[in-house]
């Protein structure tokens, strides 16, 4: 087996079970859309591409008191195995790991290179539309979030603390306004951008049928 192929192993292995919506087969479409995405770029390291996708959820700050070197770091003790990948090759991977995730409305982004850049699409395009959706109340289930509390306002996140702050405190309709819903015009290809649009109006019509049923008006 090549590198790849023991990191698929690996992976499932250690994600398989999750019930928060970070299971194996997220990370098997992210690798996908991944490709995909990848297909259509020629100067690219398809390799870290590939591996940061694997590897991008195998540890979550969110399940380590907000630790954003704990993913990063496991998944750089994993690569140090493989003679077939090089220093820089882990590097990159660890990089892109480590700034993939969204944190928060107004929290300063790093800018990715292009193998990033494509990760992270293929990431967001799973956290939107009607998987978005299913793996949004996933997660408010399995951490004990309300569905939604018209009393409790949604939060304009100024920065990353604040974000990881407020994670325990936010209902699950919340974490659309506070994510899904600004995800849209965050992507970096034009194929994300592409498949994300619609993904996005599905979104809209959820909420507005959701709070249709709410009041008793469908
Ligand atoms: P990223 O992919 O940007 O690293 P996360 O791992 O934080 O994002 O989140 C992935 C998915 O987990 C979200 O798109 C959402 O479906 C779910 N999720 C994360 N935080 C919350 C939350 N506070 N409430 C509901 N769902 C959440
Ligand atoms: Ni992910």
């Amino acid at each position: 087996m090549n590198t790849i192929e023991k990191t698929v192993e690996y992976v499932k292995n250690e994600l398989y079970n999750d019930a928060s919506g970070h299971d194996w087969w997220h990370i098997f479409r992210v690798w996908n859309n991944a490709k995909l995405i990848a297909s259509n770029y020629n100067e690219v390291d398809h390799t870290v591409i590939e591996l940061a996708a694997l590897l991008h959820d195998i540890a979550d700050w969110k399940d380590h008191d907000g630790d954003f070197d704990i993913g990063p770091a496991t998944a750089r003790k994993w690569l140090e195995k493989f003679d077939e990948i090089s220093n820089d090759q882990v590097d990159k991977v660890c990089h892109i790991i480590k700034n993939v995730s969204f944190k928060g409305a107004n929290a300063e982004q790093v800018e990715l290179q292009i193998e990033g850049h494509i990760v992270q699409d293929a990431d967001r395009l799973d956290a939107i539309g009607a998987l978005g959706i299913s793996r949004t109340f996933a997660f408010g289930g399995n951490r004990g979030h309300m569905i939604y509390d018209p009393n409790i306002p949604h939060i304009d996140h100024k920065d990353e603390a604040s974000y990881v702050h407020n994670q325990k405190k936010t209902t699950t309709i919340n974490h659309f306004y506070e994510k899904l819903l600004l995800l849209k015009d965050r992507f970096n290809t034009e194929h994300g951008k592409r498949i994300a649009e619609e993904r996005h109006q599905y979104m809209e019509s959820f909420l507005q049928q959701f709070y249709g049923e709410w009041n008793g008006k469908r």
